[in-house]
């Protein structure tokens, strides 16, 4: 299988990932500010706090598995993304990465926009109160009655994905009367630095429509001639968990040559250019991501450079952030229920959730920290393998990590890291219950997506 690619090395290996620590970090109490949420800190007694609350209380009241998000460190990084670029650009949040209705609020509260890729995920924000015009509408296969639903509801734009689509929005809008703005998605042929199943920009995948052969220069022209939408702009995505602005940079240049070809051929020049997201945060101490600004600064100055050489306005940007928003935000607390050591390999330390809220180690070989969260230890460091309780050998959390060797049953662990792609791939295998969601903010807990319960479960079988 292709995943042997990735970079992260032999999921199976019994020695650690070439390019991974081998020895112990100096101080395993010690948190990196880097994968830690802002607010994260060890309280006098040692146990870490999150929003000036510490774990045992927190696990006390809401149970673990749990992720808990630091609202602070949420709204900063919102913010940040929002004034990287000056006002000069709009900033869509990614909501696949994770969405509920509070987060809608403290999005549209920071000035973000949102992107949607599902009848759910729009529904969410609607019902969150994000405006209509705020939000944008992705997908490779968008159902009539979701493009209906959208239509209908005023959204911004839809990011059209195929030729069929730009035939169908068009035509959904026209029946309900209304000229649909629309984005064309291309793909520009970038092989974008990450895991193969988060990359998106190559020809061979799903998304868009190709640059290559004069296919988005088609669709372009089909999108001009349909009164039902109006096409603004055009988009590209190139993956997920990229550190590399050269993809970027790649990108901008293909899509303002298309930008060229356009108005060379039609006499307009599209206002909006939509870089996508991708930006990668910190899940390790290893990993080295790029500030908002730094990160605007480069693709507006891309972007800027190519429009300059191709003699066109330069067109609005924007972005889709979504990982970089809510990924560092958050840690998920778990229970240490079973400590195994295997003698010459390492020790398998079972907590009491696993794929089922962090699917990503499994899926993309994904690295993640972990730290005893609920004291500290001057215990010597020991190998071990975070795994979750799910019937199967592939259900780790993090694949290799030093913990302290006197670690036992009923000792909190957390790992960071985990606001984004996590609940919101969280899956009821095994019929495990998924976790809550719980902001915290100033001393202050919150559950903002509840506990499921048994009789959620039950409720779906119908008997
Ligand atoms: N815009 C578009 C069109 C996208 O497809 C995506 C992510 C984003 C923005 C946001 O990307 P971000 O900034 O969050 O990297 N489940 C995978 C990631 C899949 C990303 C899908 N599209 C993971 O856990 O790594």
């Amino acid at each position: 299988m292709s995943r042997s690619a990735h970079p992260a090395g032999p999921r199976h290996a019994d020695v650690l990932p070439e390019g991974h620590y081998s020895a112990p970090p100096a101080d395993l109490n010690a948190l990196d500010p880097k994968v830690w949420a802002e607010t994260v800190t060890r309280d006098a007694d040692g146990v870490l706090t999150v929003g000036g609350i510490d774990v045992k209380r927190l696990a006390e009241e809401f149970g673990t598995p749990a992720y808990f998000l630091d609202e602070r460190d949420f709204r900063a990084r919102a913010r940040a993304w929002r004034t990287a670029f000056g006002g000069d650009a709009d900033v869509f949040y990614a909501g696949k990465a994770f969405l509920s209705r509070a987060v809608v609020r403290w999005l549209d509260e920071e000035g973000l926009n949102l992107d949607v890729c599902s009848g759910g995920e729009l529904a969410t924000a609607l019902s969150g109160g994000m405006p209509a015009e705020r939000i944008a509408f992705h997908g490779n296969n968008k159902s009539v009655a979701e493009i209906r639903r959208a239509v209908e509801a005023g959204i911004g734009r839809i990011v059209l994905d195929s030729f069929q689509e730009i035939v169908r929005v068009a035509h959904i809008a026209r029946e309900l009367g209304r000229r649909q703005r629309v984005q064309i998605r291309i793909t520009v042929g970038v092989e974008a630095h990450t895991h193969e199943f988060i990359a998106t920009a190559h020809e061979d995948q799903k998304f868009g429509i190709p640059l290559a052969g004069g296919q988005a220069a088609e669709a372009v022209r089909r999108a001009l001639q349909l009164d039902g939408i109006e096409l603004i702009g055009i988009h590209s995505h190139i993956g997920s968990q990229i550190f590399d602005m050269s993809g970027f940079e790649v990108a901008a240049h293909r899509v303002v040559g298309l930008l060229r070809e356009i108005r060379d051929e039609h006499g307009v020049e599209l206002p909006e250019i939509d870089l996508g997201g991708g930006l990668g945060i910190a899940y390790t101490s290893g990993d080295d991501p790029r500030e908002p600004h730094e990160i605007a600064k480069a693709l507006t100055e891309i972007v800027t450079r190519e429009c300059e050489a191709a003699r066109l306005t330069t067109p609005r940007i924007s972005v889709e952030p979504g990982r970089a928003v809510v990924g560092p935000t958050a840690f998920t607390l778990y229970e240490v229920g079973t400590v195994k050591p295997l003698e010459g390999l390492r020790t398998y330390v079972s907590v009491d959730g696993g794929m089922s809220d962090n699917i990503r180690t499994a899926l993309y070989d994904a690295e993640y920290s972990v730290a005893l969260a609920s004291r500290v230890s001057d215990a010597e460091p020991v190998l071990c393998r975070v795994v979750g309780k799910h019937c199967e050998s592939g259900d780790i959390v993090v694949k290799d990590a030093f913990l302290p060797g006197d670690l036992a049953p009923g000792d909190l662990v957390a790992v960071p890291a985990t606001g984004a792609y996590c609940r919101s791939m969280a899956s009821n295998y095994n019929h495990v219950l998924r976790p809550p969601v719980v902001a915290v903010r100033d001393g202050e807990a919150r559950v903002i997506v509840r506990r499921e319960t048994e009789e959620d479960l039950l409720r779906l079988d119908v008997g």
